[in-house]
């Protein structure tokens, strides 16, 4: 794992919906240079108040090498259009960007892979390791040797013992904690607000204190 650190290569924010608007804030505090969104929602993009360079295909105007992207699409719950959105770039060569905010505060020893967002508040203990694309949302807690796998979001507030590992694509909720040493399986969903108290198998939903699993809508 690497962490990107060219910090002055030019950036393509790619979304521009809420977590765009938070990750453009983060990028224009660190003094970053963002060339514009892309999103079809043309009235949306201009919210954002940098330029809207067009549909997600503009991108291909610019040169893989020339460009890294921000994958502004966030995911409450689903990752279906955030993963899409990384996975199709990727294909075309293009790398994205690390976005990390200097209020996080991250421990020497954590292992950030590329395309990491690391949001205001967060607090990663020493032993961590974030996989590619994922979200540390604000002023989630992550304590010491927590290992969050590739596509994960561990929403704002949320707070994750000491070892725990969350699978790939995998939801935590906001405000949920996970005591030491629970394994969330890949595809799983952690409600906003449960309390795990053990392990969770992959591709299911559980909320509530403690944590249990609930049908999910078709
Ligand atoms: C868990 C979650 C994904 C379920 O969503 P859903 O599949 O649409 O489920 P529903 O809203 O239909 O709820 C199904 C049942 O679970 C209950 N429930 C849903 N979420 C719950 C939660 N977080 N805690 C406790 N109970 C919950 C509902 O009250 C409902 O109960 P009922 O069948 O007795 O009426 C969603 O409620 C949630 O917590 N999402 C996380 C949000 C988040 O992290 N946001 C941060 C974004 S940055």
């Amino acid at each position: 794992m690497t962490h990107q650190a060219d910090s002055a290569q030019s950036l393509i924010l790619v979304g521009s919906g809420g977590h765009a608007r938070v990750l453009l804030s983060t990028l224009l505090l660190l003094g970053r240079r963002v060339l514009g969104s892309v999103d079809p929602d043309k009235s949306r993009a201009e919210l954002l108040g940098i330029p809207h360079l067009g549909g997600d295909d503009a991108v291909f105007r610019y040169e893989p090498a020339g460009v890294l992207l921000v994958n502004g699409v966030g995911s409450v719950a689903s990752i279906a259009n955030r993963l899409r959105v990384y996975e199709s770039f990727r294909k075309r060569g293009y790398d994205f960007a690390s976005v990390i905010h200097p209020g996080a505060i991250i421990a020497a020893e954590v292992q950030l892979a590329d395309g990491v967002q690391i949001m205001a508040g967060a607090i990663l203990q020493a032993g961590c390791v974030i996989e590619e694309n994922c979200i540390i949302n604000t002023g989630a807690r992550l304590d010491h040797g927590c290992v969050i796998h590739a596509h994960a979001h561990v929403a704002p507030g949320a707070v994750l013992s000491g070892e725990v590992h969350v699978g790939t694509r995998a939801h935590i909720g906001a405000g949920a904690i996970v005591i030491q040493g629970v394994h969330i399986g890949s595809d799983t969903i952690v409600g906003a607000g449960a309390v795990v108290l053990s392990h969770v198998p992959q591709s299911c939903t559980v909320v509530g204190v403690p944590a249990r699993p609930i049908k999910v809508k078709a």
